[in-house]
């Protein structure tokens, strides 16, 4: 497990713009982020900063009401998902995320918790707390692409703590 501190909002996006940097190339499969912590810790920040550095037209929205929005990327799409409002296992099913698990995909999952073991199983666990007026963000890796995935995002970001 890797911690980052993060004093400003601008640290926060700038880790969003070192994942961007260092998105591996040409996976296998959907590249899957789990973005965890408490509400108004930067998930929706962390994720629009990623999904506009790797080409998404803006606006990125948070996906507060319509649980999931879609974008097109230069290279795949992008799937933002925030499961906070989520009322049930039928609803997941609905958003049909099943068909997103396709290589070119990143899919970016705020409040994964709310749907626990019906996810697949994320490349990379982003979660983040408040410190002080700042936050906290821990990564770890949840398959051997996030692993290489974060190894460079995090020599890309600089400082661990
Ligand atoms: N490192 C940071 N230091 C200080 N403020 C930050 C930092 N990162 C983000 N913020 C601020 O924290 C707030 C986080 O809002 P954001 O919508 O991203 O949170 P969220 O985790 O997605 O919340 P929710 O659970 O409600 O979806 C924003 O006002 C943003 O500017
Ligand atoms: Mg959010």
């Amino acid at each position: 497990m890797s911690r980052l501190l993060l004093p400003e909002l601008v640290d926060t996006e700038r880790l969003a713009l070192s994942l961007a940097q260092q998105r591996p190339p040409d996976p296998k499969d959907a590249l899957v982020v789990f973005l965890q912590g408490d509400l108004g810790t930067g998930k929706t920040t962390l994720a629009r900063t990623l999904l506009l550095a790797l080409g998404a037209p803006a606006p990125i929205r948070s996906p507060t009401y319509t649980l999931v929005e879609h974008y097109p990327l230069p290279e795949g799409r992008g799937v933002h998902v925030d499961l906070y409002r989520l009322r049930g296992a039928d609803e997941l099913e609905q958003l049909g995320l099943r068909d997103e698990l396709q290589a070119g995909v990143l899919l970016l999952v705020e409040w994964p918790e709310r749907a626990a073991a019906l996810l697949p199983r994320p490349d990379l666990h982003i979660n983040l707390h408040i410190a002080g007026h700042g936050r906290v963000a821990e990564l770890h890796a949840g398959s051997a692409v996030g692993g290489v995935w974060l190894r460079t995002a995090i020599a890309d970001f600089g400082e661990q703590i």
